[in-house]
């Protein structure tokens, strides 16, 4: 009960990340408000919490639906803790293709809304002595190839802003520090592809597949691996934790995968063939 008596914000709240933090959090004592896009996902989890969560529609692109999340937040009680997690995929043409507009959308959605998130919080935290926020980055923020460049620009942006935002508000008693997720299945992938509704299930299952091989821990990566790590960060577990991050990616950074998949060929296996 880490959270016991404390107060919550996750943005992205009604699915994937998000939906598995806020229900860790409040497993763990919290109140939480989720604000999202999806009025149907928030609205259901909400209904379904026992009056421990409360959800706000809120489009994170828009900094007025930012601003008003964390006053509605604060006047139920205040804000202790702040999961800065809504996003998608973003614009995915390579930089010598994209437009400005997509460049744009994609960063306003993962990384000024982040930016947002953290102004509009940080004052009403403050104000009660301190807190936590957690930004999610992902492994895309550390290597290429894991995401389209817009995606992983704004990423790399966030894991930056997580680092200046912590020796901005340290003086407030507020950490802030971010989480690097792997392959998590979630609907990120069939939202990226316009698939909705049941069909996500389909897509989520062929994916799951992928995602059991693709690192060292042979399983898909789980929402809830994410959940426990925020909840780590975002407890006083890690009161001397801030300005920095926690990779949660089952090893995927680990190297290339001849190093811990005996069955994938490495460079020196395909020499030794001509010997
Ligand atoms: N799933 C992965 O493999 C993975 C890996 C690295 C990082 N991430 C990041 O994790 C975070 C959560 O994604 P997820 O995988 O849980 O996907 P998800 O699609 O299950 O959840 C994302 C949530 O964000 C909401 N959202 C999208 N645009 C929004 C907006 N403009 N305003 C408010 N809410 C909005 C969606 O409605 C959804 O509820 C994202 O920032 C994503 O980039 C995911």
């Amino acid at each position: 009960m880490r959270f016991a008596g404390k107060r919550a914000v996750v943005t992205g709240g009604a699915s994937g990340i998000g939906r598995a933090t806020a229900l860790r959090l409040v497993e763990e004592g919290a109140e939480v408000w989720i604000g999202d896009v999806d009025v149907a996902g928030g609205e259901e989890l909400a209904a379904t919490s026992n009056g421990r969560i409360r959800f706000q529609r809120t489009d994170v692109t828009k900094v007025a639906d930012i601003e008003a999340l964390m006053l509605a937040a604060d006047a139920a009680g205040g804000i202790d803790v702040l999961f800065n997690n809504a996003g998608a995929g973003g614009a995915r043409e390579p930089i010598d293709e994209i437009d400005a507009d997509g460049w744009d959308r994609t960063q306003a959605l993962l990384l000024r809304s982040v930016a947002m998130g953290i102004r509009y919080a940080a004052p009403l935290m403050a104000a009660r002595g301190g807190g936590a926020i957690v930004n999610t980055a992902s492994i895309a923020a550390l290597q290429t190839g894991a995401a389209p460049t817009a995606y992983s620009v704004a990423k790399a942006g966030v894991l930056h802003l997580t680092r200046l935002a912590a020796t901005d508000l340290a003086r407030h008693h507020i950490r802030v520090n971010a989480v690097c997720p792997g392959f998590i299945i979630t609907n990120i992938f069939a939202s990226a592809i316009g698939v909705e509704g049941e069909q996500r299930t389909v897509v989520n299952q062929a994916i799951a597949g992928i995602a059991a091989h693709a690192q060292p821990v042979q399983r898909a990566g789980r929402p809830e691996d994410i959940a426990a790590a925020v909840a780590y960060l975002a407890s006083d577990d890690a009161a001397f934790v801030t300005g920095t991050h926690i990779l949660v990616d089952g090893g995927m950074l680990t190297g290339p995968r001849h190093s811990w998949d005996v069955d994938a060929p490495s460079l020196f296996d395909t020499l030794e063939a001509f010997r």
